[in-house]
């Protein structure tokens, strides 16, 4: 489709333009679009959130020649999309904001606290889950943290673990996987050294060295579903992910989880979020301007 840019000189009035079909959705389309979200994904929408609807899916619509959004969205309740098209509305209503370090005190305390616990009791390789980790920064800063943990404290470092990367969007889990960077994304959270260390420029940004992207398996995961295929962790990380949930699906992910980590393992959320009072199966610890969670 060409479409024609700046058809109005800019002194004629911009009231002759025809508003856009994708700058609106109707109430009805708006209610069956909240309830498909939050069955397939465990997305909360709030009734104020139209317009992130209506910027996010215009694209959608564009690119596969439909209508209007009240189209898209009939066409995805009667079932007759087909599942790409599914897929890239699932990816266009995730939001993946991540960067190197998020919560730096948290990755301190895992250096400094929990690794040295676990190099010290455990002898089998340790897991690691990253749950929700958008474009793998959160689970590659865990991988940094370990590496540079080994390298503090030779020959007593930990084995090498086993670090999985698992989120909802496929896209986001491809881009992870390729462990390239952008000069914007590596000025987000990393210091000259880790940059200098760990990155080789490459075609299309900065490559993440293959030692600290290869400890890391990436797996599409929806959190809704039973965990029992992902295994028993040490460690998992699950942040500014709950946030989008209900209070209970959030309750039932954090029951679960706990479900899935080892005796006394650990669970990161991140700085804003706690475990809601009454749930058990977790104790509170603080660590040096941290709160994290001890499976009990
Ligand atoms: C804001 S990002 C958080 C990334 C990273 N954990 C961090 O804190 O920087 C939230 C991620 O959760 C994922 N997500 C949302 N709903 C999910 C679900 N039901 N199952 C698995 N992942 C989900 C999104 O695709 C998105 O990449």
């Amino acid at each position: 489709m060409i479409v024609e840019k700046n058809r109005f000189p800019l002194s004629e009035p911009r009231l002759r333009e025809k508003p856009s079909p994708f700058a609106e959705i109707s109430p009805e389309a708006y209610g069956l679009f909240q309830t498909f979200l939050l069955r397939t994904c465990g997305i909360r929408l709030g009734d104020n959130k139209r317009y992130l609807v209506t910027n996010r899916l215009a694209g959608v619509c564009q690119n596969r020649g439909i209508q209007s959004l009240d189209e898209l969205v009939g066409k995805l309740n009667n079932g007759s999309l087909n599942q790409s098209i599914v897929t890239e509305i699932i990816d266009a209503m995730t939001t993946n904001e991540t960067f190197w370090f998020r919560d730096a005190a948290q990755f301190r305390e895992l250096k400094n606290v929990v690794l040295p616990e676990l190099s010290k009791t455990r002898f089998s390789t340790p897991r690691i889950w990253s749950a929700g980790c958008s474009s793998g920064q959160e689970p590659y800063s865990i991988s940094i943290s370990v590496d540079e943990f080994n390298r503090e404290n030779v020959p007593n470092g930990l084995p090498d673990p086993q670090i999985i990367g698992t989120d909802l969007s496929e896209s986001i889990l491809n881009r992870a996987r390729n462990a390239i960077f952008s000069d914007l994304e590596l000025s987000r959270g990393l210091n000259d050294e880790s940059r200098s260390r760990y990155f080789r420029a490459c075609h299309g940004g900065w490559k993440l060295d293959p030692k600290i992207s290869s400890r890391v398996h990436f797996q599409p995961f929806n959190l809704q579903k039973s965990f029992a295929v992902l295994g028993q962790f040490e460690i998992i990380f699950c942040r500014n992910v709950l946030i989008y949930f209900s209070d209970e699906l959030k309750r039932d992910i954090l029951i679960r989880m706990a479900g899935s980590l080892k005796p006394g393992g650990y669970l990161f959320l991140s700085s804003t979020e706690t475990i809601p009072s009454g749930l058990g199966h977790f104790e509170l610890v603080k660590g040096c301007s941290v709160r994290y969670f001890r499976k009990t």
